[in-house]
Order: C-alpha cells, then sequence, then structure tokens
C-alpha cells in the first residue's frame, strides 16, 4: 500500500491507476473500525484500484471541541488498510487539502435544509467542500458512503449533480454496520464511557421495535413513541426523531404521504452525539 500526503502525488497515481481500470474512493476521517472496512471490501470487490482518503475535515465541523476530540489513530488505520488490500491511502493534512480558504457555497438545496442542517449550520457545506475536493484529485469511477449517515449520502449526490456528476461517478451507498447489541458502528463510540455503552444500543433497538408497531400506529404516534422510549434510558437525550421520505429528506405526516420512508435519529449519549436510521418500507426499490 502507498501512503501519499500530497495532491500532486495522489494525482500522478491516480492518472497512473485510471490508465489502466477502475478506481473506488471510500473517503474517512479516519479512526477506521469495521464499518469503513465494509464499505473497503465492497470498494475492493468492484474496483481495479481502491483509494481510502482519511482526513478530519476542520471545515465540517461547526463545534470546536468535536474537532479537538474527534479520534485519530493513523498508525492503527494504515495497519487496517493495509491488509484490507487498499492501494492507496490518502493522509493530507489540513493545509494540503485546503491550502487557501475555500469559500465556495454549495447550493444543497431541500436535502441539507432539514434534520442535520439547521442542527450543525455549515456542517453540510464543509462535507460538499472535501468531498468535491477528494473527487477532483481522485476521479473515481465509484465512491462509497456507509448509510448511517443518511441524510450526508442525499447531499453529497446533490453536490455531485451541482459539479457536473464528476464523469459519471456512481455513488454507492453500503448498509449500516452493527456491533452484536445493535449499535450502529461510530468513530465516536470509543468515547462511550463503559456505562454508556451498555446503554447506547437502545437507540437501534428502539427504531427496530418501531418496525413492528409501525403497522398499527400512525406516523406520529410511532414518532413520538421512539423519542419517550429512549429518552426513558439514563444517558440519552433525543436530539431529533424524523420520519422523512428516502430521497427528498423531507419529513412526512402520514405514512401514506411516502414510498420510501426513513426514520432517521439523533441523540446524545452523555457528552457523546450519535445517529442512526431505520427504513420502514420501500416500495421504489426495484
Ligand atoms: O462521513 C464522513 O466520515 C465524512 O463526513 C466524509 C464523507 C469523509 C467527509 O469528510
Amino acid at each position: 500500500m502507498e501512503i501519499i500526503r500530497t495532491v500532486s502525488e495522489l494525482r500522478k497515481a491516480i492518472a497512473e491507476a485510471r490508465s489502466h481500470g477502475t478506481v473506488g474512493l471510500v473517503p474517512t476521517m479516519g479512526a477506521l473500525h469495521d464499518g469503513h472496512l465494509s464499505l473497503v471490501g465492497r470498494a475492493r470487490n468492484e474496483n481495479d484500484t481502491v483509494v481510502v482518503s482519511a482526513f478530519v475535515n476542520p471545515t465540517q465541523f461547526n463545534n470546536p471541541t468535536d474537532l479537538a476530540t474527534y479520534p485519530r489513530t493513523e498508525e492503527a488505520d494504515c495497519r487496517l488498510l493495509e491488509s484490507a488490500g487498499v492501494d492507496i491511502a490518502f493522509i493530507p493534512t489540513a493545509e494540503e487539502m485546503y491550502p487557501e480558504e475555500d469559500t465556495r457555497v454549495f447550493d444543497l438545496g431541500p436535502v441539507a435544509d432539514v434534520m442535520e442542517g439547521p442542527m450543525r449550520p455549515g456542517h453540510f457545506n464543509g462535507v460538499a467542500q472535501v468531498v468535491s475536493k477528494l473527487f477532483d484529485f481522485t476521479r473515481p469511477t465509484r465512491a462509497y458512503f456507509g448509510e448511517k449517515d443518511f441524510q450526508q449520502i442525499a447531499v453529497i449526490r446533490r453536490m455531485v449533480e451541482l459539479e457536473g456528476g464528476f464523469d459519471g461517478l456512481e455513488i454507492v451507498s453500503c448498509p449500516i454496520k452493527r456491533h452484536e447489541d445493535g449499535l450502529a458502528m461510530s468513530s465516536r463510540n470509543v468515547r462511550l464511557t463503559s456505562e454508556q455503552r451498555v446503554i447506547a444500543p437502545c437507540i437501534a433497538l428502539t427504531l427496530k421495535s418501531s418496525l413492528i408497531r409501525q403497522r398499527e400506529w400512525s406516523l406520529e404516534e410511532t414518532r413520538r413513541w421512539v423519542v419517550e422510549t429512549i429518552n426513558r434510558f439514563p444517558f440519552m437525550d433525543v436530539e431529533y426523531y424524523e420520519i422523512v421520505d428516502g430521497i427528498t429528506m423531507q419529513p412526512v405526516k402520514e405514512w401514506s404521504d411516502t414510498d420510501y420512508a426513513v426514520g432517521c435519529i439523533t441523540s446524545y449519549c452523555g457528552e457523546v452525539r450519535l445517529i442512526d436510521n431505520i427504513t420502514y418500507y420501500n416500495k421504489t426499490a426495484k
């Protein structure tokens, strides 16, 4: 595996790789876990060259403490990537990614106006900035993202559309990887105390139980039940639970308002902000 830290070296390596096949990109912020490795495995199966970027992008953090405390584990990440058969690990510095301030403002539209949008002002614009740079540097055939960040995938699709498609780049969305107790894998989980770690799976378990109740309850009853049930656990404080259309990300009021209903949750467990989601149904799936 080649570790590349500069954009010019990356462009050179990519030109070579593209001359003899496809390139799969897995953008990450490092602190890798099995969730990332499942994306890498899929990219490995589907492409000739696999590039993984590991960069804690400052422009997408609206909270300085969150940026400062975001786990950084470069050595361990490189070992994992090497054994997963990655060809190129791109690990730039902030100066390399942003030699000058990125003042671009993306017109991300309604998909970015709800849920994480208002809760984390500037976050999605920062994601669009860094991911558009990564797509420009790597010109991937396919790019892989985890569905834990469900809304982020819609935002990235919108950014790709705004930027003219990056030569037919395919955005591949991959299922959430979970621990045995149901907790969605996340780099932030390491910040949970041992007591909180025991409680945190209540998010996934409650979402799963709501799947059964959904058949008998109205959308609002289901939504409220999820919030109230999770909030009854110690440490838990739900920031929002929205049931949205899985394409437009717009909250729906009745089940009959959408063919693709996804419940998206953000909840604090102590100081740690966790996110998760569940698909109630998707009648649009082929
Ligand atoms: O999902 C993430 O880890 C980040 O938002 C991403 C897509 C790597 C951009 O920094």
